[in-house]
């Protein structure tokens, strides 16, 4: 067996940068709107012609790509059981940036090709379908139905805001997700994703590699308020239902919860009024709010703090306020063997970085309950996600692709010891 810090795999940095470069620019062509942001959301034609593309890529490398009932692209770059996975996933959110999953395909492409050769365990590049909760909520579809963690109940009850059900939108482009197989679980050596940090630390620290040590869950609640729809000008201040007027207490209220312990984030980011009228006392409005932390008590404890807010809100106003929770996903923990040699391959290159939580969901966060996962994070400018600021240089995602490779090639190595 080679020693893992032995291994190196000499991929042409700046022809990577420059091949990452030129494919992002060609992939946010797909659903870019005028302002320059991407709109590529989940079970949608435009995510579909997102996964054309990657297949496409593949194909430049003599390699062909299956597609799996959820709409999940997988490209097998060395055949072979186990083998090691790497990728992220291809879908945005309204008006998102194309950094955001992209870069982990993408990048993913160039830590596959510069192994292929050589690996002595399989290898295989995915790009998951409906990672982004924007469409319907719960996120991370793909990866769940590949991993078996989605049931056929709580499919059944996920709609887009136009009343479109995941079945009826997916139906509509092909696919069929719950006749997705199981494929993640022992056959998955090892997953790796690469991905832009969406937070500011390893630009504050001046890193340029992050190394995620676990993944923030989120609880998603939305709440719908009934009021009483009346005349803006004949109805006085006393006699009045109004919905929205409650939903802007139910919005402070998630604030002050999400700022009760230091690792809870929690956010209103959507919000429906009606008849969003200006002569109008609201009658209706329906709100989502996003939960997120790294501890799972005290995600649980912010839900039910905003969930009893909102029944004092609605009895004092006198308005109905239904609240329901539509998805739920615990913290991980990710395996600490890949991470810790990735970190040796960071010490020995001096490249600098840094040891952090995704306070942002992941697929990796997914297949880290079938299979021992890792992360790594590259820079983006000021912390900026989900957004068209988004920015990230292609240099540092060929690097990271680079230090995928490598980990993987040392991970087979390890997993593998009787090649070499
Ligand atoms: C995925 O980007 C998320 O919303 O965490
Ligand atoms: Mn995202
Ligand atoms: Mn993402």
């Amino acid at each position: 067996m080679r020693s893992a810090s032995a291994i190196r795999i000499g991929m042409d940095l700046a022809v990577a940068a420059r091949s990452i470069e030129a494919r992002l620019a060609e992939l946010s062509a797909v659903g870019q709107g005028s302002d320059g942001g991407v709109t590529r959301l989940a079970y949608t034609s435009l995510e579909r012609e997102a996964h054309e593309l990657f297949a496409s890529w593949a194909g430049v490398d003599g390699v062909s790509c299956e597609v799996d009932a959820a709409g999940n692209s997988v490209a097998t770059y060395r055949a072979g059981t186990p083998y090691l996975l790497v990728g992220s996933h291809l879908d945005t959110v309204i008006d998102g940036g194309r950094y955001d999953g992209a870069a982990g395909v993408i990048g993913a492409l160039e830590s596959a090709r510069a192994i292929a050769e050589t690996a002595p365990l399989g290898v295989r590049v995915v790009a998951f379908a409906g990672e982004e909760g924007a469409r319907f909520g719960r996120p991370n579809l793909g990866s769940a139905l590949a991993a078996g963690l989605i049931d056929a109940d709580a499919f059944g009850r996920l709609r887009d805001v136009n009343g479109t059900t995941l079945a009826a939108a997916s139906a509509a482009v092909g696919l069929d997700p719950l006749a997705t197989p199981v494929w993640l679980g022992p056959d998955v050596a090892c997953f790796f994703e690469i991905h832009i940090e969406q937070g500011r630390q390893l630009e504050v620290g001046a890193a340029r590699i992050g190394l995620v040590d676990a993944i923030a869950g989120s609880v998603r609640l939305s709440f719908e308020i009934r009021g009483r729809a009346d005349h803006s000008g004949a109805t006085p201040m006393r006699g009045r239902y109004d919905a929205l007027a409650a939903a802007s207490e139910l919005v402070l209220a998630v604030e002050t919860a999400g700022r009760r312990y230091r690792s809870t984030v929690a956010t209103v980011g959507r919000m429906e009024i009606a008849p969003n009228n200006v002569t109008t006392v609201p009658g209706q409005t329906t709100l989502w709010v996003d939960i997120r932390d790294v501890d799972a008590e005290l995600q649980r404890v912010c839900a039910r703090t905003i969930l009893e807010r909102a029944g004092e809100i609605g009895e004092r106003r006198g308005v109905t306020i239904v609240g329901e929770v539509i998805s739920e996903q615990a913290p991980v923990v990710l395996e600490a063997w890949p991470r810790a040699l990735a970190h040796a391959e960071c010490e020995g290159r001096g490249l600098a970085h840094r040891v952090l939580p995704s306070g942002a969901g992941h697929d990796a966060a997914i297949v880290a309950r079938r299979a021992p996962s890792a992360m790594m994070f590259v820079p983006c400018v000021e912390g900026i996600s989900h957004s068209p600021r988004e920015q990230a240089s292609p240099q540092d995602i060929a690097l990271a692709a680079d230090l995928a490779g490598t980990v993987m090639l040392q991970a087979s190595a390890l997993l593998h010891p009787n090649d070499g």
